[in-house]
């Protein structure tokens, strides 16, 4: 087992109880033990094969990570609808699914010992009007994009059995996660995907048992959870990713955080990831758009270190964080792990580097555009582009030209939606 994975020896020349912290291990309510205290967060990686498959790409991307000496691996977020994508590039993994590429891509990511998780999640509205499918949502309230909303495709209410098969399908993914050998899933409950637009205000409008106070809001996350945690074995991780606010006026906000944490303490969860944010307000790249102003660093941690104090499992805080000394800060808080991201995109043999002792910091790339909307793609691009590289075998670029990589990524995004569209016909 790598060194990284062990506690570390005391080092004379540096603070001996942060080393430890941060390269310490980490175990969680069902036992599992993640061998130290970071994380490669989810990214959407656009590595779809014909089929909505794994693409070979994805097990050489993640090999990549596992080297770099990350704990815990989650994957970007796999679809569990063929017929609900967010982008066209997205894996689909469900009941029936054949498991070869999916047991590939989890055997080269546990390589080096590292948990890896699958993020498993459902678009709900914020899916591309390109793909041809409507946005499957609690209410039909549109994505307000300004002049780019009509990116994003028209949404549709759910009715009370469509409601049940999406939680069925939440667990049957989880299990075919399990049986392909990921050690675990994290339930994709924010950045305004469905079970975030379930627990929002301002995109939930029902009145029936799934809306209204936070108790019916969070009912369709309490539910999935409840199906996952039923359908695979207690040593299988069940993670989920909330948002600590959604940064926008009247939305989610950071009491509903702390009531959704109480109300997971007794489902199984064993680990709550933080984050903030949707398509209308990237809190997660920085972003609000409630005049609120995020920490520079590690930009949820303020909530992250009240939620902490009501939350019976490890809490992890991702957004913002490349620097050692921030992350070791985090962990003084009351927070469990640390989730990397960009950073990590940018040089994956980050931690690595901090278990040697290396004064390195992690960079994030510099995007120039005055468009809020479009700096965000542009951020998107270039780490997308990073993780393709990685997948085939190449290092990321250290000065990767945005506009290059948004232009790139449309041409790619074209292709891939066409190919989607003639598949998902044969799905319907
Ligand atoms: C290219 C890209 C894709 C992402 N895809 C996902 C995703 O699939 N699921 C998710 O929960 N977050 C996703 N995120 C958000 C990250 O997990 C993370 O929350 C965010 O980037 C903030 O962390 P950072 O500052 O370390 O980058 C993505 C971020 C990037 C840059």
């Amino acid at each position: 087992m790598n060194t990284l994975f062990k506690d570390a020896p005391a080092d004379p020349s540096a603070p001996a109880s942060t080393a430890a912290e941060l390269f310490s291990p980490l175990v969680l309510p069902n036992g599992t033990v993640i061998p130290n205290r970071i994380e490669k967060a989810a990214m959407a990686e656009s590595l779809a094969g014909p089929g909505q498959l794994p693409d070979a790409r994805l097990a050489r991307m993640d090999g990549s990570f596992a080297r770099g000496g990350v704990g815990l691996i989650i994957t970007g977020n796999v679809m569990i609808d063929p017929l609900a994508l967010g982008s066209a590039g997205d894996v689909v993994l469900q009941k029936g699914t054949d498991l070869t590429t999916f047991k590939a891509w989890a055997k080269a990511a546990r390589s080096h010992g590292a948990q890896v998780w699958m993020q498993i999640n459902h678009p709900g509205r914020q899916t591309m009007a390109a793909l041809g499918q409507p946005g499957w949502a609690p209410s039909e309230v549109a994505v307000d994009l300004g002049r780019h909303s009509n990116l994003i495709a028209k949404p549709k209410a759910l009715n009370e059995m469509q409601i049940r098969q999406i939680i069925q399908r939440f667990a049957d993914t989880a299990r075919q996660a399990e049986a392909a050998g990921f050690t675990g899933v994290e339930i994709h409950a924010a950045h305004g995907y469905l079970i975030s637009q379930f627990l929002s205000p301002l995109t939930n409008l029902r009145n029936d048992q799934w809306g209204g106070h936070i108790e019916n809001r969070a009912r369709f996350l309490l539910e999935a959870v409840s199906a996952v945690r039923a359908a695979v074995r207690r040593d299988f991780c069940v993670g989920v990713k909330i948002n600590s606010a959604d940064f926008q006026r009247g939305g989610f906000d950071a009491d509903d955080a702390l009531e959704v944490v109480k109300m997971l303490n007794s489902s199984g969860v064993d680990l709550v990831e933080l984050s903030g944010g949707s398509y209308e307000a990237p809190a997660m790249q920085g972003q609000t758009r409630d005049g609120r102003t995020l920490a520079r660093e590690a930009y949820f941690l303020d909530f992250a270190r009240d939620i902490s104090k009501v939350a019976e499992m490890p809490i992890m805080t991702t957004g913002g964080i490349r620097r050692r000394e921030v992350a070791e800060n985090v962990l003084t808080q009351g927070v469990s792990i640390v989730g990397i991201a960009t950073a990590l995109a940018m040089e994956p043999n980050l931690p690595l580097a901090w278990s040697e002792g290396e004064p390195k910091d992690g960079v994030f790339p510099a995007i120039k555009f005055k468009d809020k909307m479009l700096a965000s793609l542009a951020h998107m691009a270039v780490i997308q582009r990073q993780l393709q590289r990685m997948g085939d075998g190449q290092r990321p670029l250290a000065d990767a030209s945005a506009i290059f990589s948004v232009i790139r990524d449309q041409l790619r995004n074209k292709f891939l939606a066409r190919r989607y569209r003639s598949w998902s016909k044969q799905q319907a």
